[in-house]
């Protein structure tokens, strides 16, 4: 894949910033005819699934995780190697190419391990969706780690709720990070908590849950007090 292209996603992805402007390729001309509609419904619903997805909003292209020949208008031409990347044990790697930092922390853990030895373990797939990338957060984390971890596996049983408890608490944090980015009049203490949650949530994927609800703890009392100052901040102006 094209050099500047990753690095300017990279700064999408780290600043926030709005999407990229949509490169002209052959697989989104083609991908997106409506004629699918009809003749290939399931390949139809793969592109409106990408697309209304947060990498379809961002604006990225197939060929950024599938490769391919994204100016070749045959599509026998354009589809070498569109499978090799997104084979599930070469899946971190493929997603890593943006999300750094997650490859990172994932490549140190037991599902990393695993995943790689036997195909047993999730890769980022399995947690995220694919062409649909989902959020994960309270609620449906459950689900997501009772699909291995349960009774009838004997396979930690108790991370599901586990899970579900951190994420919980993340969720506040949430909530006074939007209060704070807004109000807060200490930018540089607004700058230096968004990296810590940046941080934070990268670090899940460790999955070393111990260690995160520690970093959860701490980082949602630094925010209640950062929500405390904004709201006098607020009622100052
Ligand atoms: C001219 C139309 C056309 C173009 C251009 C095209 N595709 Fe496809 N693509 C199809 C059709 C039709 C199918 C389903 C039937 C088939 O396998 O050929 C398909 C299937 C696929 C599949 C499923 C894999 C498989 O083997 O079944 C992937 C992944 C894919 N395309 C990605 C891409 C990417 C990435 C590009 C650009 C590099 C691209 N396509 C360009 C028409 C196109
Ligand atoms: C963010 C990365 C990403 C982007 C962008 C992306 N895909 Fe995919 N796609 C995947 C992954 C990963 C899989 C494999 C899913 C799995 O293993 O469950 C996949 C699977 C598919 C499949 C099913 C292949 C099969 O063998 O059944 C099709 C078809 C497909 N993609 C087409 C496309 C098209 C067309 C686009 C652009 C409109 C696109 N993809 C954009 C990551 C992506
Ligand atoms: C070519 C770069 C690129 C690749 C490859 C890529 N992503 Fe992304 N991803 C992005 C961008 C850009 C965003 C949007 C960030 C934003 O809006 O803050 C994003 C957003 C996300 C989000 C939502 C989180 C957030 O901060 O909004 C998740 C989850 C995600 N990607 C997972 C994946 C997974 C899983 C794969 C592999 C199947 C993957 N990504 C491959 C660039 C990429
Ligand atoms: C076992 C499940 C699981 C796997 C595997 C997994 N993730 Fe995650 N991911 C999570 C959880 C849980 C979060 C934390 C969400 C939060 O902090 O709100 C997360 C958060 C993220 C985010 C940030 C989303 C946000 O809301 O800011 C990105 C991007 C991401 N993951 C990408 C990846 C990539 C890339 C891989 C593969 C290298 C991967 N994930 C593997 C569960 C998983
Ligand atoms: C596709 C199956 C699968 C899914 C889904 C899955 N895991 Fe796992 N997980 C495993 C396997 C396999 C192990 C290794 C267990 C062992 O060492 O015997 C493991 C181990 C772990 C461990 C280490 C346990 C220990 O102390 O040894 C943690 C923590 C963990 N998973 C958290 C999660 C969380 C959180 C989720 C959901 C966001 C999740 N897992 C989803 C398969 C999965």
């Amino acid at each position: 894949m094209n050099r500047l292209r990753i690095m300017t996603l990279a700064l999408i992805i780290v600043t926030g910033m709005v999407a990229l402007p949509a490169v002209a390729s052959e697989c989104m001309k083609c991908h997106s005819s409506p004629i699918f509609k009809v003749k290939h419904k399931s390949l139809y619903d793969y592109f409106v699934e990408f697309r209304d997805s947060v990498h379809g909003i961002a604006g990225l292209d197939c060929s950024d995780c599938h490769g391919g020949d994204t100016q070749a208008t045959d599509p026998e031409m354009a589809h070498v190697g569109v499978r090799d990347r997104v084979r599930y044990d070469r899946i971190p790697e493929t997603c890593g190419e943006c999300h750094e930092n997650q490859k990172v922390a994932f490549c140190t853990s037991d599902h990393y391990r695993i995943l790689e030895d036997t195909g047993t373990a999730p890769n980022c797939v399995t947690c995220h969706g694919a062409m649909e990338m989902d959020f994960i957060f309270a609620g449906r984390v459950k689900n997501t780690c009772a699909f291995c971890h349960n009774m009838e596996s004997g396979n930690n049983p108790e991370i599901p709720d586990r899970a579900d408890y951190i994420l919980s608490k993340i969720n506040i944090i949430k909530g006074y990070r939007s209060f704070v980015e807004t109000n807060g009049k200490d930018r540089e203490l607004v700058a230096d908590l968004a990296h810590s949650y940046e941080e934070l949530s990268a670090k899940w994927h460790r999955f070393d849950l111990t260690s995160v609800a520690q970093d959860t703890k701490e980082l949602l009392g630094q925010y209640r007090s950062a929500k405390a100052q904004a709201v006098k901040d607020k009622r100052k102006n």
